[in-house]
């Protein structure tokens, strides 16, 4: 017999980026606050949360394809109730309602803090779209109201902090601007005043988080200054950030990583593609010279840094010299990580207008060029640390293997260490010992 005193369950499945997942972790928290308990399983679920990413259309169709199985769900539990958040429900609102009748509520990517009000509203049957944007003054305030602060919970050793939403880059390929709003940067004391709370809970590392975040400014304060402030602070162990600019990157902010020990020494920077006239076409505002000249300079102050970077193959246009020269910057720099996309032409954006014209062979063979001088690049970075005494902050316990912890290295590689005693938070010194298929192997020093 069902317990009339038992907690309605909630899930949520996030798609997208860190920023999705830092507001998913937000509204986690606003659901328990409601009274909510969490399932992983939708047939035990009272209401099933989408956050849904846009970014290419792939994970856009994932959504709609999503709801319509989940539609299934609701003829066995009538009170069942479905909200799609984030990008789609942004940039889509109302035509969602319309397109998919299982849908109760789709929220914008500024109305996370509404959750209640539009959770009240499905349960009295009524269906609820709320897209607008938050005032800016409130936005520069507090991305999340000084008082709801208290309730943040820190779930494992490191914690995401959203300093920037938004962007005002439109580069041409990309929805973000149209899905997150213009930039805004959030006041210096109320980032500071989260960062000091999250350590107080356990965070050892601290992720700030934006689209751009080095676009950073707010009451006179750039992101050198603010990044400093943050890696200041006592019994913060790691800092890191994602994703910066390359346009707005500077010698000075590589000189400050280098100079901080608790910045950690890794460095996801976008290049997109290697070729100029293409990242003219993107409106990146670099040249390859330019970006392979930051890349030498934070190589030659930060020696083991990790460098990693996103990767578009089959923009408008894209000949095969052009994209010998994205293999190329790829050589040069060795990134320990890549994140690589065939081009996706997104609604309303600029490049939308240009003739997607590499075909879908030509695209899928280039992508698997760039993975496959990736792993190899990779390969002769992991193995290169074989023998080396590392710093590594357990972050999880291995979720197949017995008595096995996985952290991540300054340069954000990531190690296993067969330690049952070992704890998520210890920051720990470890001799890589073997090199496995994707990640490094190590044994805990005293
Ligand atoms: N703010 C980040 C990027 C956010 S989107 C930055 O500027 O670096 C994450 C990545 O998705 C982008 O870096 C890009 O590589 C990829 N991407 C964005 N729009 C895309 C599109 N239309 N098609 C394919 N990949 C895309
Ligand atoms: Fe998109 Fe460019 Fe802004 Fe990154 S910088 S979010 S790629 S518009
Ligand atoms: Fe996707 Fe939106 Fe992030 S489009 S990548 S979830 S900002």
């Amino acid at each position: 017999m069902p317990d009339a005193n038992a907690k309605p369950k909630a899930l949520i499945e996030t798609f997208g980026c860190q920023m999705n997942e830092h507001d998913s972790q937000r509204m986690r928290e606003i659901l328990l606050q409601e009274g909510y308990d969490f399932t992983r399983a939708p047939e035990e679920a009272d209401f099933i949360l989408l956050n849904s990413c846009s970014v290419r259309e792939a994970p856009e169709n994932k959504i709609y394809s999503m709801v319509g199985r989940l539609g299934e769900f609701k003829k066995k539990n009538p009170k069942l109730i479905i909200a799609v958040a984030g990008c789609v429900a942004q940039q889509e609102g109302k035509r969602i309602l319309q397109r998919q009748k299982e849908v109760d509520i789709v929220m914008g990517t500024d109305q996370i803090f509404h959750l209640p009000e539009l959770l009240a509203q499905a349960r009295q049957g009524k269906r609820a779209v709320r897209t607008a944007w938050m005032p800016r003054e409130q936005k520069t305030q507090n991305f999340i109201p000084t008082e709801e602060l208290a309730h943040f919970e820190v779930r494992g050793a490191s914690a995401g902090l959203a300093i920037t939403k938004g962007c005002d880059n439109f580069c041409s390929f990309c929805i973000v601007p149209a899905t997150r709003g213009r930039l805004v940067s959030r006041e210096w004391e109320n980032i500071l005043a989260e960062a000091k709370l999250l350590i107080e809970k356990g965070a050892k590392e601290i992720l700030l988080l934006g689209q751009n975040v080095n676009s950073y400014q707010a009451g006179g304060v750039n992101f050198a200054r603010l990044l400093k402030a943050v890696a200041d602070l006592k019994g913060l162990r790691r800092l890191r950030f994602t994703s910066p600019h390359p346009n707005d990157w500077s010698p000075a902010l590589t000189d400050l990583m280098a100079g901080h020990p608790m910045i950690c020494p890794s460095l996801h920077l976008p290049f997109q593609a290697g070729a100029d006239r293409i990242l003219q076409k993107m409106r990146r505002g670099h040249s390859q010279a330019q970006y392979l000249e930051q890349v030498a300079y934070l190589k030659e102050k930060i020696p083991h840094i990790g460098l990693s970077s996103d990767i578009i193959v089959g923009f408008p246009s894209e000949t095969e010299a052009e994209f010998q020269e994205t293999i190329q910057v790829m050589r040069q720099a060795r990134f320990s990580q890549v994140y690589a996309f065939k081009y996706s032409p997104r609604p309303g954006t600029k490049a939308d207008s240009l003739p997607d014209d590499v075909p879908p062979r030509v695209k899928q063979e280039r992508l698997s060029r760039v993975l496959s001088l990736f792993e190899s690049i990779r390969e002769e970075i992991l193995l290169a640390t074989l023998g080396q005494k590392l710093e590594v902050l357990i972050d999880q316990a291995h979720p197949k293997e017995q008595g096995v912890m996985t952290g991540r290295t300054g340069s954000h590689l990531p190690v296993a260490v067969l330690s049952p005693e070992l704890r998520i938070g210890d920051l720990v010194l470890v001799e890589i010992t073997a090199k496995r298929a994707h990640s490094l192997e190590g044994r805990l020093l005293a």
